[in-house]
């Protein structure tokens, strides 16, 4: 194996231990960093400790953990910290992962902005704060900018790095580099915009698939067949201008022949959606019935205890539980455990899978309920095409 190299000097601290901060502490690891693990619950680094060290022998064993050190060694470079100040302390990177809420972030950046030397850049987790509300004001502002992960980072490349009006270029540089080196995937935005690019995009998707909804054009699971089965193929290897550019000879090609029809086609778009209603209702019931679990002794479902709470790609975590995947009639997946239950999934083949005990999993994700056991799903048909399962 070879050794933790660029570990010293100045690691990474991580604030705040909860689902994001723990995956950036196992990245940072993975490339060698030194990373120190602050959170205001001295209870929540143990647990992410004793998370993180379950996770990390699992991925060894199943060969799916990053980078070049084994899993002793990565988790030798990753320490709990009871004091800010401490986990600061020569640091060249601090990656905040507290709670979304503006008031929170604001004061713990001013915490940092006392400690902080003119060297390290602090960087926010933030899904959707902006720059401009979250480091107003800061001495330090320009080492400050957003790096806006996307769940689960471990296995998700892609981050959003957001400045601030006034950051320094060379903090988005280093921060640019640093991504690289842990092996994500960054993109820069060259202002600071509400919703970022990633969300900008997923929500006019969404629109337009509410819309289609809303007005009786297609069924919910119609609707997601033309992401999944159709549009998600590509765009999982190629983005939308590039599509556009291999679409014709050509971009230039490609507007001269579609952009009246483009342009006819967007201004039948209506107007934002409430997202409430009968269409919350019908695109509810449409998923709950599709996903609802076997009644019988589904909650008693026994999970080992090495992988409950974990985030574990799919193969592992299907020889470690008894369950196996299959697709049913539908093409939906579907989980078979050995002993107890059948669950449908989504439709699509899943990349990861992330199995909790109670509550506490994480938003915005899949899930199918097996009783007190939550299975969250990613979906990546498209990856799965590819032979990219990780
Ligand atoms: N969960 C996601 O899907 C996701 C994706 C991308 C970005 N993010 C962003 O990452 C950030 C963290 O999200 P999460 O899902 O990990 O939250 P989480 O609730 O799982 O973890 C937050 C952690 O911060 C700790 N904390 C609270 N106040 C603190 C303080 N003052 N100092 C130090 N620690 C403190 C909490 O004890 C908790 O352990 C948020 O800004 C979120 O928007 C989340």
């Amino acid at each position: 194996m070879a050794s933790p190299g660029f570990s010293a000097p100045g690691g990474v601290a991580v604030v705040g231990s909860g689902l994001i901060g723990r995956s950036w502490a196992m990245l940072f690891a993975s490339a060698g960093f030194r990373v120190k693990l602050f959170d205001i619950e001295s209870r929540q680094v143990t647990d992410a400790l004793v998370s993180l060290r379950k996770e990390m022998k699992m991925l060894e064993l199943s060969g799916y953990l990053k980078g070049q050190l084994g899993a002793e060694e990565q988790l030798s470079l990753i320490s709990g910290c009871s004091d800010l100040r401490e986990a600061v302390e020569g640091a060249l990177h601090v990656q905040e992962c507290v709670p979304e809420n503006l008031e929170l972030k604001r004061k713990l950046f001013a915490q940092l902005d006392k400690i902080a030397d003119d060297h390290v850049v602090l960087s926010s987790s933030s899904s959707c704060l902006l720059p401009s509300k979250l480091f107003a004001g800061l001495a330090h502002v320009k080492q400050c900018l957003v790096a806006h992960p996307v769940n689960p980072p471990y296995y998700v490349p892609l981050v959003e790095l957001v400045p601030h009006p006034e950051t320094a270029p060379a903090t988005v540089d280093r921060t640019y580099a640093l991504m690289r080196r842990v092996g994500q995937s960054p993109v820069r935005l060259l202002r600071e915009v509400d919703g970022f690019a990633l969300n900008r995009l997923q929500y006019a998707v969404i629109a337009e698939a509410w819309r289609l909804v809303e007005e009786g054009v297609v069924s919910p699971g119609d609707l997601d067949l033309v992401m999944s089965d159709g549009l998600g193929l590509r765009y999982a290897f190629i983005g939308p201008l590039e599509t556009m550019h291999l679409n014709a000879e050509g971009m230039l090609s490609y507007c001269d022949r579609y952009s009246e029809g483009m342009k006819r086609v967007l201004k039948t778009f209506g107007p934002v959606p409430e997202f409430s209603g009968a269409t919350a209702e019908k695109v509810h019931q449409n998923y709950w019935e599709h996903r609802a679990p076997t009644p019988g002794p589904s909650s008693d479902l026994p999970l080992p205890e090495e992988v409950s709470g974990c985030l574990l790609p799919l193969k592992t975590v299907l020889k470690t539980t008894g369950y196996s995947l299959t697709r049913n009639q539908n093409g939906a997946a579907e989980f078979t455990h050995r002993e107890l239950v059948t669950a449908s999934g989504p439709r699509g083949d899943p990349q990861t899978i992330v199995l909790m005990k109670g509550p506490g999993a994480t938003t915005g994700d899949l899930d199918t309920r097996l009783g007190r056991t939550r299975v969250h799903v990613y979906l990546a048909s498209a990856l799965s095409h590819a032979g990219r399962i990780i």
